[in-house]
């Protein structure tokens, strides 16, 4: 049976002090929302609408950038979250199967999740909400159950005083066939505490006809919503944790977990090292044996068998390392393949280049690949020696096996097999050190005098 997706992501977050839209606020390098259609996406989805109110144009145009199939309506006015369920009937309009309805704000909800929802679906309950056992219920709806039927939802403004003792709330998310859903909102009115179109109230309404309704729960680590920034910073560290353990169990060797960040899209193979402090931004795969030392930064970067990075190595979006590449210590590469077996050890910067397998490029090494209006490309062949602090100005190319010299600003190609010597010979003053020193000294001491 086929699988339709609601996302509600029309709340303005005010709460967030922000001039962004509250679901554009990333986790783990992605937008909120994109973490509930990611755990939706487990359900292979037929639609999914996503239901936008503040900050449309901005939300609108970021989920068209994941996945342009999704369809994007929009609620004018927050009436509720019926109200926002309600606007997605057009678009689902015809389709067969259950509706999810999830929320943008809530990132770390699982698939399993949504599974066990789908299958208590298939058990024969109409209705389906997703509830947690609230450590503070606070001031969210309670589920009333009895047994194992749901019986309703009340919300906390509406709730008895004996309803405040349930600890057993609602998360929000909820599963129906769908043309079922839109036929129970159709009768959701707004004669509550807060004048709003409440979702929960289908609950009611359903067992009024008959039908049956249930509750599946979660941890409810699961359901955190994000209001406030201290809620974000919660849910980027609960997201921390659950990838930090994932990578452990894939086979991966974190000395320190807790002070390595993933991102949503971090690929890292099996007898991989982290070393502690190292920060990976999206786009990052790194291959198994790799060694990735301390206080790194990585983003959009691959990092192939037995390569070692770091420590305080720097890849930006398009460092691409073949095997056994050693990029080492303050040294950032940008836009830039580097071959097998090549060494990037010391303080050096490579954007956009082609570095050959087994070359060596020298500390204090700078591909000056940008004249102010566009970018040049610098080649390094294989096995060449790139001397320390050599100017490699762009573009450029060292052929293989070639050499310059320590100080060179290469301006021409070299050719392979060459040597490139671009700096000013030395020459010696015999003597003339010491005759120096003395007049030096000479001068500091009449100064001196001078002053009293
Ligand atoms: C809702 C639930 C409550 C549950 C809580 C969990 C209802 C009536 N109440 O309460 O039982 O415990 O979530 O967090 O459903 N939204 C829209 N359009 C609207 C209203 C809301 O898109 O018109 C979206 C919000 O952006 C948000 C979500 O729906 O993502 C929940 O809305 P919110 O106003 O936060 O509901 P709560 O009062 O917290
Ligand atoms: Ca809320």
């Amino acid at each position: 049976m086929a699988t339709q997706l609601i996302v509600l992501a029309a709340g303005q977050g005010t709460r967030m002090q922000s001039d962004l839209p509250k679901v554009l606020h990333r986790l783990g390098g992605a937008p909120l929302f994109a973490h509930a259609l990611a755990a939706g996406a487990a359900l292979d989805p037929e639609r999914t609408v996503l239901v936008t109110g503040h900050g449309a144009a901005g939300v609108a145009e970021a989920v068209a950038e994941i996945d342009p199939r999704i369809v994007i309506v929009e609620q004018d006015q927050q009436l509720g979250t019926a109200h926002a369920v309600r606007m997605a009937a057009a678009a689902l309009a015809g389709a067969e199967g259950d509706a999810i309805v999830l929320y943008g704000d809530t990132p770390l909800i699982r698939p399993q999740t949504l599974q066990a929802m789908i299958a208590a679906r298939k058990a024969g309950h109409a209705v389906v909400v997703l509830g947690f056992e609230a450590a503070d219920p606070a001031r969210y709806g309670r589920l009333v159950m009895d047994g194992r039927e749901l019986t309703r939802i009340v919300e906390f403004k509406d709730a008895s005083a004996d309803e405040r003792q349930i600890t057993l709330c609602n998360s929000g998310v909820v599963a129906a066939d769908c043309a079922t859903l839109f036929d129970l909102i159709a009768e959701v009115g707004n004669h509550n505490a807060s004048g709003e179109y409440y979702l929960t109230d289908i609950v009611e309404i359903a067992r009024a006809r008959g039908l049956s309704a249930t509750a599946v729960t979660c941890p409810e680590e699961e359901t955190l919503g994000v209001n406030s920034r201290a809620d974000l910073a919660a849910a980027e560290a609960a997201f921390q944790t659950r990838r930090r353990a994932e990578a452990l169990e894939d086979g991966v060797t974190l000395v320190a977990p807790e002070t390595v960040y993933f991102s949503h899209d971090t690929v890292i193979g099996r007898d991989a090292l982290v070393e502690p402090n190292v920060v990976f931004g999206p786009g990052v795969s790194v291959e198994t044996g790799a060694r990735i030392r301390a206080f790194s930064h990585l983003e959009g970067a691959h990092v192939g068998r037995g390569a070692i990075v770091g420590p305080f190595a720097r890849l930006r979006p398009g460092a691409e390392l073949a095997n056994e590449a050693r990029i080492g210590n303050f040294v950032e590469i940008k836009n830039a393949q580097v071959g097998e077996g090549a060494k990037v050890n010391h303080l050096t910067y490579i954007g956009d280049a082609r570095i050959g397998e087994a070359a060596n490029v020298g500390a204090g090494t700078v591909t000056c690949n940008y004249d102010g209006v566009a970018k040049h490309l610098t080649e390094i062949g294989a096995r060449a020696f790139i001397g320390s602090d050599t100017m490699l100005v762009a573009p450029v190319r060292v052929g293989d096996d070639a050499m310059t010299a320590t100080g060179s600003v290469i301006t021409e190609d070299v050719p392979d097999g060459a040597m490139a010597v671009a700096r000013a010979r030395q020459t010696n003053k015999p003597g003339l050190a010491v005759k120096l020193f003395e007049k030096l000294r000479a001068a500091k001491a009449k100064r001196l005098k001078d002053r009293g």
